[in-house]
């Protein structure tokens, strides 16, 4: 099969982004193993019902990119041991309006980073719950990253030679999931 297309929601709208760096660096991880677009959510308007009998086009973009993907990788802060309001605000646009759910069946992996020793924990134990009520297939395992200012080097690589195993087992098992459940090309015999 052609290699699969993963979508990477960063959940903070920070220039500065310890996410942004963490996820760019477990894209590079799979990069043998699938092509990666990051979806920017930042430029999403704030969800209003009103809006959806005639969708702004940021909207229209970003439902079109997540339907389009084979598999989606969110990389989330906290915020105050939640999820950040801009990536929630996401996640209501692309579950709306009723019947146009586009995270239904979507494979899914879940991290993030703070510099908490469980930062991120309670944010992704609330994203689990909500991404698992609309449908999403999550892979199982738990990872919270400890941010360190050297974690990302200065090529975009993990320095740590044990963080990087351990993410990288998670990137490996992420793109066997994301394969197994792609969409196959008709079989002619
Ligand atoms: C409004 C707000 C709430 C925060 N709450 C938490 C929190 O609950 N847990 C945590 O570990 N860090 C918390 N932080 C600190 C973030 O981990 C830190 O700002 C981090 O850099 C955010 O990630 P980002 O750089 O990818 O935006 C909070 C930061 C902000 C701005």
């Amino acid at each position: 099969m052609a290699r699969p297309h993963i979508a990477v929601i960063v959940g903070s709208n920070r220039r500065a982004s310890i996410n942004r760096k963490l996820a760019q660096a477990l894209v590079k991880l799979g990069a043998d193993k699938f092509d990666a677009t990051f979806l920017r959510i930042d430029d999403l308007p704030m969800f209003n019902q009103d809006l959806e009998a005639n969708l702004p086009a940021e909207v229209v973009r970003f439902k079109t990119e997540l339907t389009n993907a084979d598999g989606i990788l969110i990389v989330t802060p906290e915020h105050d041991r939640s999820i950040p309001a801009v990536l929630k605000n996401a996640i209501d646009w692309g579950a709306r309006p009723y019947g146009k759910n586009c995270w239904a069946g979507k494979p899914a992996f879940i991290t993030g980073t703070s510099g908490g020793a469980i930062g991120t924990a309670l944010a992704q134990q609330h994203l689990r719950s909500i991404m698992l009520s609309l449908g999403t297939i999550l892979q199982g395992g738990d990872v919270y990253v400890t941010f360190k200012p050297n974690l990302v080097d200065d090529d975009g690589n993990i320095s740590d030679d044990s963080t990087r195993k351990f993410l990288q087992g998670f990137m490996n098992q992420f793109a066997t999931l994301v394969t197994r459940l792609a969409p196959q090309p008709a079989r002619t015999a």
